[in-house]
């Protein structure tokens, strides 16, 4: 299939998330988010962008009412919005430098 035009995806876990111990979650969104990364990645060598979002799911319960999700059985991840990109002039984004965020050993 191609794309010509832009599209979002919206990956999708089977049943809801909510509620569920944190041991359960983890092994949830560890699938899912991977996935949709390598989506992105996927999309990017073949010339689309896009970009991983997840403020509509203040709305989700509308978005699945939109779309036709059972929001009941259905819980939705993310909205990556997917187009052609205008040019290839990207550049690195502002980073925090590693050895401020990684820990060794320990904690503190
Ligand atoms: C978990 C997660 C959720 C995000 N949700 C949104 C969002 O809802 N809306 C938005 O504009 N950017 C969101 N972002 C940020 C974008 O994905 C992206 O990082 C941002 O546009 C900056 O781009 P850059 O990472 O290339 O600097 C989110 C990022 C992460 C990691």
């Amino acid at each position: 299939m191609q794309i010509n035009c832009s599209a979002p995806l919206i990956p999708c876990i089977e049943g809801r998330a909510d509620g569920l111990p944190s041991v359960l979650q983890s092994v949830l969104w560890g699938s899912i988010l991977p996935a949709t990364w390598n989506f992105m990645l996927a999309a990017r060598l073949r010339g689309l962008g896009s970009c991983f979002t997840t403020l509509h799911l203040l709305f989700e319960q509308r978005a699945a009412e939109v779309l036709g999700i059972p929001f009941d059985q259905i819980t939705q991840a993310a909205l990556v919005p997917v187009a052609h990109t205008q040019g290839t002039d990207f550049k690195a984004a502002n980073r925090q430098p590693a050895d401020s965020l990684v820990h060794w050993d320990r904690w503190t």
